[in-house]
């Protein structure tokens, strides 16, 4: 059981999580919080992060605090760090988990979708990323990032209208190599996760349209959508020293979608 704790438990460790009021930032919050970490959970939605907070720590004994924070705002993100470092310590796992899917067809755009999916999901994540990592090198700690990409950041989508979605979800990929190489020498580990089909509050209306659910289902081997919980593996082991020696990949959850 030790050898086993040793690969897989966070117990002294931080972690963020961005996107906990719904959906897998939750199941990224309770992954961390199972293997022991103390944990911050951040979103707009702050009562839901509350909430979220007092289960963790009556189920896991952990520390977790919530803080309501726009990350699209520079403001609230140095707010949310610096509350963040003041209740729990230095961070050091990051979830950059929150993004919004926005559909459309690519001739008829609003430039305002664009400019929204990209501030949410490529340019807030580097914002944090580079303030966690900041305060690491300072500090002299290792750590570790985890993006949330998703099979639309590997390939494009037949069966929805996401342009400004693919490109930033193929954006934080390549951040995540960037990232992965300039801060390897500070042993700061940066990885993404590719999910597949998930049902989440983000993704239910959509599945249950029309023959969506059958055509997923029919392009995934495993024959089924996943199921939220199922992120939590990838999340603890990315997290801890059972990968330290994977950085710069993009580790797919997906059922084997981007096998075929
Ligand atoms: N579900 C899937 O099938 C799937 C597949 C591949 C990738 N993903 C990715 O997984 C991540 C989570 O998605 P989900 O399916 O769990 O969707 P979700 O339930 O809609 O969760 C999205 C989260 O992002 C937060 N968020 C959005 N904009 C924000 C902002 N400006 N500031 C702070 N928080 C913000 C939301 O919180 P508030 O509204 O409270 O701010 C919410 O907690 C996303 O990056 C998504 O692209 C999901």
């Amino acid at each position: 059981m030790d050898a086993l704790n040793q690969l897989f438990s966070l117990s002294g460790h931080v972690g963020l999580v961005t996107g906990a009021s719904s959906g897998l930032g939750v199941e990224c919050a309770h992954a961390l919080a199972l293997a022991g970490a103390d944990v911050a959970l951040a979103a707009r939605r702050g009562s839901r992060l509350e909430q979220l907070a007092a289960e963790l720590t009556a189920s896991y004994g952990i520390k977790a605090v919530g803080v309501q924070a726009d990350i699209t705002s520079d403001d609230e993100l140095d707010h949310l760090l610096h509350t963040v470092q003041a209740r729990l310590g230095l961070i050091d796992i990051l979830v950059n988990n929150a993004g919004i899917s926005p559909t459309g067809r690519a001739e008829a755009l609003p430039r305002s979708t664009w400019d929204a999916a990209l501030a949410t999901n490529l340019t807030a994540p580097m914002m944090l990323a580079q303030r966690v990592a900041r305060g690491l090198i300072e500090a002299g700690k290792p750590g570790r990032i985890i993006n949330m990409s998703s099979i639309y950041g590997l390939q494009a989508s037949s069966i929805y209208r996401l342009s400004a979605y693919t490109a930033t979800k193929a954006g934080l990929a390549n951040l995540t190599r960037q990232l992965a190489i300039e801060w390897a020498p500070y042993g700061i580990l940066v990885n993404a996760i590719a999910p597949g089909w998930i049902p989440t509050e983000a993704t239910e209306a959509g599945i249950a349209k029309s023959q969506n659910r059958e055509r997923m289902e029919k392009a995934t081997p495993l024959g089924r959508l996943g199921q939220p919980q199922e992120i939590r593996g990838a999340i603890i082991y990315l997290a801890s020293a059972a990968s330290s020696y994977v950085t710069g990949t993009t580790l797919s959850i997906d059922g084997g979608y981007v096998a075929w």
